[in-house]
């Protein structure tokens, strides 16, 4: 698939995998991305996950027939991305790896790469392959510390690496029209919350140091190749690190019996009544389909307010809640307000300690919350109020 004379795209789609990292539910797959760039001499950018060595094989053989790869450009050591590197090393054996000097350790480590085989580049340095030629920028963070991006001057091409990519396999075209970015916009919010979302201070470096270049295509390693959208897609990265939120709600709970959903039920309503933005996101782990976590975080990004119901467990916070909000302290999250409720049944404990964890994570608390014994009902839950409170 030629995205212009030079720049050839040979990701494959992967529809199989349900949870990325062994976490993240995938429910329209997702691509691992790799580019040759071809000149007089070829450069392969990453590789692909392991199990997709026949097609991405063929792929390569569809865009350069027998022709040698020169070079294998390795912006990042996530094997999503590296785990193909000795499969391609082993059918050409010329080629010499292209990668930073945090990358060597890793390559030697994951793939016993010999270190003479490496070439190791810096900041800005340069790689001809004839008529054009490759440069450097070191991203560390983004999402790992060895991490780079590899800019093509000529085809004013970045190939970005993790940065603006998203889930969802990608269509025939790769290329994206005018729609694409709202029909990702959800999945990159999602992904960049779940994966990327640790290192808002990373990715703000990253992009002060790539808004010198002029970009008009950028090959991320997930998803689609944007050409049409590049400044919705910087801006969307932007706000998404400076951890930026609109006005909402996102609604988290788990809950044993219902009680505790019965109320974040109520609660949804009270704000679609009052059209108050908001989402809903179930932790429990029997809802196959529901997004959990990975859903709930990507709406955390969303939106200022968080409410989060769990019972009471052992004196406790119900365990899918108190993962979510380690997840939420992980991502250094900011600037949010809280809400908690949760039922009880001889001592409530949940409401309390989901507090303080906000205020851990200098969350604004929003009043004491509501812990409530047994069945939720609308005498002991004033959800209206709620509403009202959280608007
Ligand atoms: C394993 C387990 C541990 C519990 N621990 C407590 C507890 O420490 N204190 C308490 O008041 N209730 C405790 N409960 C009772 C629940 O909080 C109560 O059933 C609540 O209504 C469940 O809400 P849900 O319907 O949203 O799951 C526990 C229940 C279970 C199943
Ligand atoms: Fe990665
Ligand atoms: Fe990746």
């Amino acid at each position: 698939m030629k995205l212009s004379e030079r720049i050839h795209y040979v990701g494959v789609n992967d529809d199989e995998k349900s949870l990325f990292e062994g976490l993240w539910p995938l429910p329209s797959g997702v691509s691992y991305n790799s580019y040759l760039a071809v000149d007089e001499k070829i450069a392969l950018i990453d590789t692909v996950e392991h199990g997709f060595e026949d097609e991405f094989i063929a792929a390569i053989a569809e865009s350069i027939g027998d022709r040698n790869i020169d070079y294998l450009v390795v912006n990042h050591m996530e094997p999503d991305h590296s785990s193909l590197i000795t499969y391609i090393m082993e059918r050409y054996p010329d080629l010499q790896i292209v990668a930073n000097a945090k990358t060597l350790p890793m390559l030697k480590g994951y793939y016993a790469v010999p270190e003479e085989k490496v070439l190791i580049v810096g900041e800005n340095d340069e790689v001809s392959l004839g008529s054009c030629s490759l440069r450097f920028h070191m991203i560390p963070m983004v999402h790992w510390p060895e991490t780079m991006v590899t800019w093509l001057e000529e085809e004013k091409t970045l190939f970005s690496g993790d940065a603006f990519g998203t889930f969802g396999c990608v269509d025939e075209e790769v290329v994206d029209n005018d729609g694409t970015f709202e029909e990702y916009r959800d999945e990159m919010i999602r992904y960049y919350s779940n994966i990327v979302g640790k290192y808002g201070n990373p990715v703000q470096t990253a992009l002060k140091k790539l808004s010198g270049l002029d970009i008009r295509r950028v090959c991320s390693t997930h998803g689609p190749v944007w050409e049409n959208n590049i400044s919705k897609v910087v801006s969307l990265y932007e706000k998404l690190s400076r951890y930026e939120v609109e006005r909402g709600v996102c609604i988290v709970y788990g809950s044993m019996y219902g009680n505790t959903a019965a109320a974040a039920d109520a609660l949804a309503m009270e704000l679609e009544a009052r059209g108050i933005p908001y989402a809903i996101h179930d932790l429990a782990g029997n809802n196959s389909g529901e997004l959990g976590v990975s859903g709930a975080l990507r709406d955390v990004f969303k939106y200022d307010t968080v409410a989060v119901g769990s019972p009471t467990y052992n004196n406790g916070i119900y365990p899918p809640v108190e993962t979510f909000m380690k997840a939420l302290s992980s991502r250094l999250i900011r600037n949010r307000r809280f809400y908690a409720f949760g039922s009880y049944t001889w001592s409530g404990a949940s409401v309390r300690q989901l507090n303080e964890l906000a205020a851990s994570m200098n969350f604004e608390v929003l009043g004491e919350g509501m812990s409530f014994p047994q069945a939720y009902t609308r005498e002991k839950c004033d959800m209206a109020a709620v509403a009202e409170l959280l608007r």
